[in-house]
């Protein structure tokens, strides 16, 4: 409470003095059902206070997840997620948006497990046109399976922002003019699973999934959705301007996003592919804005 009225008083000294903040507007928890249906193993998810609150559930049988029950070009999305505590090894949850054609594009936040006492990785990705390989990875200032943390993307014409909680974690900039793809005509869904990637997922795949520590349980609260519904307006969606997201505020970070998102460059970040050589002796034409951060 004391903090949300600290939020107002804030709000309004910055309105007061003509400062536009680039956070998203803030987002509105409801219940699941509101904006989600379960995808597969319906029994592997639980649900508490009304489906205020849910629970995926992986174990030896099954993983499970969920998704959007619209298709949304351009908005803004965000989850409170409490990850799977103690020996998540081998675990992997996601939280992404995704087209649904071949030339697909996708906006993916990966959380892989690890064993209790040892960090997560975020993995993020961006896929346009059906092209991904954009990885980054970043170890998380906070342990994600204590409380709940807020996971959103902003997604418009100009760009594409990760965050956690209110800290842009990453920029995907429309690099069209570098001869990018963007994704800008394709509406996504958005889903979110718990599975088995003990292949993978924990320090390289040489930590395994411990069966004896099942079930694996991650917590999801929010299911905040604000964008624009495709299936209903395609043509509305396409066009700019009328959306919030749309704005001029939000079409760029704000010199105070820049300086946290390089906070979390220098400090928490371990993987980027645009400054992997070996993998990419050429990098990405969009490497060239990253270089900017
Ligand atoms: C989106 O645009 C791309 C490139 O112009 C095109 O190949 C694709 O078919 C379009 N997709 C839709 C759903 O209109
Ligand atoms: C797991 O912990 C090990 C050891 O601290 C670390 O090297 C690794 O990056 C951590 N995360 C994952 C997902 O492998």
């Amino acid at each position: 409470m004391a903090s949300f009225l600290f939020t107002v008083c804030l709000s309004f000294f910055f309105l007061a003095a003509g400062v536009r903040s680039a956070t998203p507007k803030k987002a509105v928890d409801v219940p699941f059902g509101r904006n989600y249906v379960p995808t597969w193993a319906f029994d592997h998810i639980k649900y508490n206070n009304g489906g205020n609150e849910i629970q995926l559930v992986l174990d030896k049988y099954t993983g499970t997840g969920f998704q959007s029950k619209g298709s949304y070009l351009f908005g803004h999305f965000s989850m409170h997620i409490k990850m799977v505590p103690g020996d998540s090894a081998g675990t992997v949850t996601a939280f992404y948006l995704s087209s649904q054609n071949s030339e697909h594009d996708e906006i993916d936040f990966e959380f892989l497990g690890n064993r209790s006492g040892q960090p997560y990785i975020l993995q993020t990705n961006v896929f346009t046109g059906g092209g991904g390989n954009r990885e980054q990875r970043i170890y998380l200032w906070f342990d994600p399976s204590k409380a709940y943390h807020t996971y959103s993307v902003l997604w418009n014409l100009y760009q594409i922002v990760f965050f956690v909680d209110d800290v842009p974690i990453r920029v995907f900039k429309n690099s069209k003019d570098l001869g990018v793809k963007f994704p800008f005509n394709q509406s996504m869904k958005l889903y979110s699973s718990l599975w088995n990637a003990d292949d993978w997922a924990t320090r390289g795949g040489l930590e395994k999934t411990d069966w004896s520590k099942a079930p694996f349980v991650a917590t999801y609260r929010g299911f905040h959705i604000d964008g624009c519904e495709a299936s209903v307006n395609d043509k509305y969606c396409e066009t700019q301007g009328k959306e919030w997201w749309d704005q001029k505020e939000y079409r760029d970070l704000d010199a105070n996003q820049y300086k946290r998102l390089k906070w979390v460059r220098q400090k928490y970040t371990i993987y980027n592919y645009c400054t992997d050589r070996v993998r990419f002796p050429q990098p990405a034409p969009e490497c060239k804005r990253d270089r900017d951060i």
